[in-house]
């Protein structure tokens, strides 16, 4: 039988395991990459675990989510993480420089290779054939060390394009319309391969926006074959030599297949507040805009703000409506600016930021309460944008300029017709990507060669081994979707705690009960209840540490998230599996026991617990997961696990 391009990838690289849906595998990981708010996390690890030096081909911390330097906090953290890039020979992208995943587009990510990285759109480079998944900031830590990633083999999927998207359709309707048909859950324990022939008439670029929300489906990863969209895309990057044809065998098989024929797409757009909710642009016009935001690292590429530029040009953006673009990379804003395109979109009332996820992530250009922001982004669960009460929609680019210019959401086809000289400005890739390197460091440049801790740069907390006993009250009952935004916020007044966890986890799920921190260090253990798909989002690990750092010992959730599952491993929480009856009887405040000796049954691969509530009445719950994991459990979690296994080889 033949492969698919994902088993191709996966068999160069693996090092144990089968190649069958479910099973657990290792590979080998040629790329890392970490951002600013996961990396500091990271480092600290690789220094605990004593290694001298990345053991990967690139590693490369980026600095791009707290990219403000308000106080020493974040400042601190940059000249950390350039001394530890320039310690362990990793490649250090400066504060301004951009966004990771659009830096490392532009310059490291390949064909064929495996990347790592502590940020959930880790993924975007599928669009250049490169298996590139997203993981919790120790996974890396760990894979930069030279160890193999462990994954349960996913299912893997067949998402056939055929067709060509029709006038004002564009790459983002594409995964709007996937997230539509699937949901944010339609994803989970998948890896999508685009198949068909609509993938050729798709540029990089394009197949990059929709690789990078396939994050938005929950999916493991999502990849696209190479073709000549690809070496032209590479060779524009100045990086031709490193083009390889991959493609799927024409007999390989997949676990399913979905069929989007692009040709009926129109402008969709997802409405507040889950990336899922998706209608046409049409369903929704004549809803007032206050606010456009054009970039992120869904399209905040050249290629998505150059059509922005030219339906500007010459025209002024709505009285009502304020206009921020944020290149995703400073390459992007330096060609832009050299073609004059800046001033264009700057003389139509356009403001220009810095290259940075900043508002992504609700650090800066905050919505005013109550009022419509339309973003280009990737994401728009409530309050992300820094206010609780927001009204985020996300769409393409194209849509997002036409709202700039009418003052409310409107079809750019309805706009177009009404204008009269409105054209659909297409897909424009520059002859050459050739912004400068001065903020990109090498190895081989680098600044510092030994650790500069400021004081809001603290100790890791290492938990001890698993015990046999687990017992507390669940200290916080939540529903379902609960995202890793709920658990520890990444607005700028709390994420600039990211390297001294006891003060970041005073904020540990304050969004959902504000006392929760205090009760629970007070409680000095504990559980956490959930619904479904517990832990959604980003890959923020502080997010299983801050609660770890609380003392909670436990999470029965209907079920996890990936990353957020692994997380809680990592840092020796047993997440446990219930149904939906328990769920619906167990209450806040509740006394539970797990009845087993908890480190034996964790040992010897029990996976039904037996759970005893208020002294009351029993349940069930189970633990499904592999030999490492359980190991990694036991032994407090994977820092504790990884210095257990050094010492014994
Ligand atoms: Fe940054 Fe938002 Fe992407 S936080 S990495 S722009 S999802």
């Amino acid at each position: 039988m033949g492969q698919t391009l994902t088993e191709k990838i996966l068999d160069d690289h693996l090092v144990e395991g089968e190649l069958e849906t479910g099973e657990e595998i290792g590979i080998e990981i040629d790329q890392v990459l970490t951002q600013d708010t996961t990396g500091t996390m990271v480092w600290l690890q690789f220094e605990a675990m004593g290694l001298d030096e990345v053991q990967t081909e690139i590693a490369a911390q980026y600095c791009d989510h707290q990219t403000y330097q308000f106080d020493f906090k974040n400042t601190d953290d940059h000249r950390f993480l350039r001394s530890a890039a320039g310690t362990y020979g990793a490649h250090f992208s400066r504060p301004g420089n951009g966004i990771c995943h659009n830096v490392h587009r532009e310059n490291f990510a390949a064909p064929g290779k495996t990347l790592l990285g502590s940020d959930s759109h880790t993924p975007t480079p599928g669009g250049l054939g490169e298996l590139a998944i997203g993981a919790g900031g120790i996974d890396v830590t760990v894979a930069m060390g030279g160890a193999p990633y462990y994954i349960e083999m996913p299912e893997i999927v067949s998402v056939r394009l055929e067709g060509e998207l029709p006038e004002w359709a564009t790459a983002k309707d594409v995964i709007l319309e996937l997230l539509r048909r699937l949901s944010v859950k339609g994803g989970v324990g998948k890896i999508l391969e685009y198949t068909g022939p609509g993938v050729e008439t798709l540029t990089a670029p394009e197949r990059m926006t929709i690789t990078n929300m396939g994050t938005e489906l929950g999916a493991t990863t999502s990849i696209f074959p190479t073709d000549e969209q690809t070496e032209d895309y590479l060779e524009r990057v100045g990086r031709g030599e490193e083009y390889v044809e991959l493609q799927p065998d024409d007999d390989a098989e997949y676990d399913d297949e979905i069929v989007v024929d692009l040709s009926d797409l129109e402008p969709l757009i997802a409405q507040p507040s889950m990336p899922d909710k998706v209608v046409p642009v049409s369903e929704v016009a004549g809803e007032s805009v206050e606010q456009v935001i054009v970039g992120s690292c869904t399209n905040g590429g050249y290629e998505d703000i150059l059509p922005v530029a030219k339906m500007l040009e010459g025209r002024e953006t709505s009285m009502e409506t304020e206009t921020i673009v944020a290149p995703g990379s400073k390459q992007a804003s330096e060609m832009l600016a050299r073609e004059g395109w800046v001033a264009e979109m700057m003389a139509a009332g356009v403001n220009f930021s810095e290259a940075t996820c900043g508002a992504c992530i609700g650090i800066g250009h905050v919505p005013a309460s109550d009022s419509v922001s339309l973003r280009t982004f990737n994401r728009n669960f409530e309050g992300r944008s820094g206010i609780e009460d927001d009204n985020v929609y996300l769409c393409s680019p194209e849509v997002a300029a036409a709202a700039s210019i009418a003052g409310e959401i409107v079809d750019p086809r309805d706009l177009a017709d009404e204008l009269g000289d409105l054209e659909d400005p297409g897909v424009e890739l520059p002859d050459e990507y050739d912004g400068s390197k001065t903020d990109l460091i090498s190895p081989d440049e680098a600044v510092d060669d030994e650790l500069i801790k400021g004081p809001n740069i603290g100790d890791v907390p290492i938990r001890d081994q698993l015990g046999s006993e687990i017992e507390g009250d669940a200290l916080l009952k939540m529903e379902d979707n609960i995202t890793t935004d709920h658990i520890i916020p990444a607005t700028q007044d709390i994420l600039m705690y990211r390297s001294n966890v006891p003060k970041l986890s005073e904020f540990t799920l304050s969004r959902v009960d504000e006392t929760f921190a205090e009760r629970a260090l007070e409680a000095d253990g504990g559980f956490l209840v959930a619904g479904e798909n517990y832990g959604q989002g980003s890959s923020r690990e502080h997010a299983a540490l801050c609660p770890m750092y609380l003392g909670i010992e436990g999470v029965l959730a209907q079920s996890f998230a990936r990353i957020h599952r692994a997380n809680l491993f990592n840092f020796g929480i047993v997440p446990l599996t219930i149904d939906e009856e328990t769920y619906a009887n167990i209450d806040q405040g509740d006394e539970i026991e797990v009845v087993d000796d908890v480190y034996e049954a964790v040992t010897t691969g029990q996976e039904e617990f037996t759970v005893r509530i208020n002294d009351d009445y029993e349940v069930t719950a189970t633990l499904d997961a592999s030999e490492r994991e359980r190991d990694i459990l036991a032994a407090g979690g994977k820092l504790a696990w990884t210095k257990e296994q050094a010492e014994e080889s």
